[in-house]
């Protein structure tokens, strides 16, 4: 989906600290309780998008359990857009005949050990023209909370018309102010149900929105327009995320999208390319697939708990980019390093790359352990060359 040219909006900054003193925004109020480490679990709109039902996210409920995803760390089950029905003469928001009783969702997903997440918009439409929650965000947030909402991803198109970028001389200064107000707005609302709520902000990075969304009370940011499932898109987001390291932490993550594993546009080495990039950015691990037909090969590469450990790591320190070629270090809470040595060129030989342990901070011989064969590759002496498959990808965990 095309939207508004976001450089416009990083023409207009505003500085949060004007903002918060503007509307009091209890900072950061929410995020130490959740989302200690990158939120993981499934979405419906990479597979089913606006054709979700109630039957399908039950069916990914059940999925995630008996394929072991949840025991390996998918916990959210989230509804994207298109669930909403309309507004009762109280303004309440109703779930369309798609979604039949919300509330016995969430229960369900519940009583599976899992947890529930929805979607809706600050504007008065979502991007695929359902109920958003312009004027009703107190009432919206509540109803959630009553339901059992454990995530709220909120969708910024809608509110586009109100902040007035449509308009023939857009005031972009106002319209960032808006936006960010319409986030905060809904952040203290989540806030005043006393539901610990996972709050993903998605507005597709624009107004540099790492600088301000945890400020805002976002758990996780969308950095980037959305992914799909092509390894183009999926490099063109993820190799771009180099420089946004120092925005993530504990409660508060760079969001480069959901994951495409398993719905059949990239080959295995290009899913095993997003896994391990993702995880690497310590960046959120929803899945984004029809988790009742996996093959076993979506399975492992969804399930490899070595690099999903990576992903999890306690301190929440994203990666980052490692000289010119595709190398990516992150450090870990137990001294070792990941490392992942990317081959992205697809319509080349792949070439062998050369990783010298010194430039990753280590002097003298090191230990290595492969993340993808699963083996110890031993003490290791001052440099490693490998050839990473075309498309592919090598991951290492290394220490001294
Ligand atoms: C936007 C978001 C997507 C998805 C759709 C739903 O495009 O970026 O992730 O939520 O809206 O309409």
């Amino acid at each position: 989906m095309i939207r508004f040219d976001v450089t416009f909006l990083l023409k207009a900054r505003l500085s949060i600290g004007l903002l918060i003193a503007c509307v009091g925004v209890p900072v950061v109020a929410q995020t130490s309780q959740v989302a200690a480490t990158p939120p993981m679990g499934w979405n419906s709109w990479n597979h089913f998008a606006g054709k979700v039902t109630d039957a399908d996210v039950r069916a990914a409920a059940d999925a995630v359990v008996s394929s072991g995803m949840r025991d390996a760390g998918y916990v959210y089950v989230n509804v994207d857009d298109t669930w909403q029905g309309q507004r009762d003469a109280q303004g309440r928001i109703h779930p369309n005949t798609r979604f039949p009783d919300m509330k016995a969702l969430a229960d369900y997903v519940h009583s599976k050990g899992l947890k529930f997440g929805i979607y809706s918009s600050p504007g008065p439409k979502t991007c695929a023209g359902f109920e958003g929650s312009y004027g009703h965000e107190e009432q919206d947030a509540k109803t959630y909370a009553e339901w059992g909402v454990d995530f709220l991803k909120y969708d910024l198109c809608g509110l586009r018309s109100i902040m007035g970028i449509y308009s023939p001389r857009p005031d972009w200064q106002r319209a960032s102010a808006i936006m960010r107000e319409a986030y905060v707005k809904m952040h203290k609302a989540l806030l005043k149900t006393g539901r610990p709520i996972v709050y993903s902000i998605c507005q597709y990075g624009s107004d540099s929105v790492w600088e301000w969304g945890a400020e805002a009370g976002g758990n996780l940011w969308r950095t980037t327009d959305d992914i799909s499932d092509s390894f183009r898109s999926m490099a063109l987001i993820g190799f771009s995320q180099a420089g946004l390291e120092r925005y993530a932490g504990p409660g508060h993550w760079n969001d480069p999208d959901m994951l495409e594993i398993g719905n059949g546009g990239m080959n295995a080495d290009e899913y095993r390319t997003q896994m391990s990039l993702w995880s690497i950015l310590a960046a959120p691990l929803l899945a984004g697939n029809d988790l009742s037909k996996m093959d076993e090969t979506t399975k492992t590469i969804l399930m490899n708990r070595e690099v999903i450990a990576i992903d999890q790591d306690r301190l929440g320190i994203q990666g980052s980019r490692m000289g010119p070629l595709q190398v990516w270090v992150k450090a870990l809470s137990d001294g070792s390093k990941a490392v992942a040595l990317f081959n992205f060129v697809t319509d080349d030989v792949p070439q062998p790359i050369t990783l010298h342990f010194k430039d990753m901070g280590f002097n003298g011989s090191v230990h290595a352990r492969d993340l993808w064969a699963h083996k110890d590759l031993g003490l290791l002496r001052d440099s490693y060359t490998v050839t990473p498959p075309k498309g592919g990808v090598v991951m290492l965990r290394i220490w001294q």
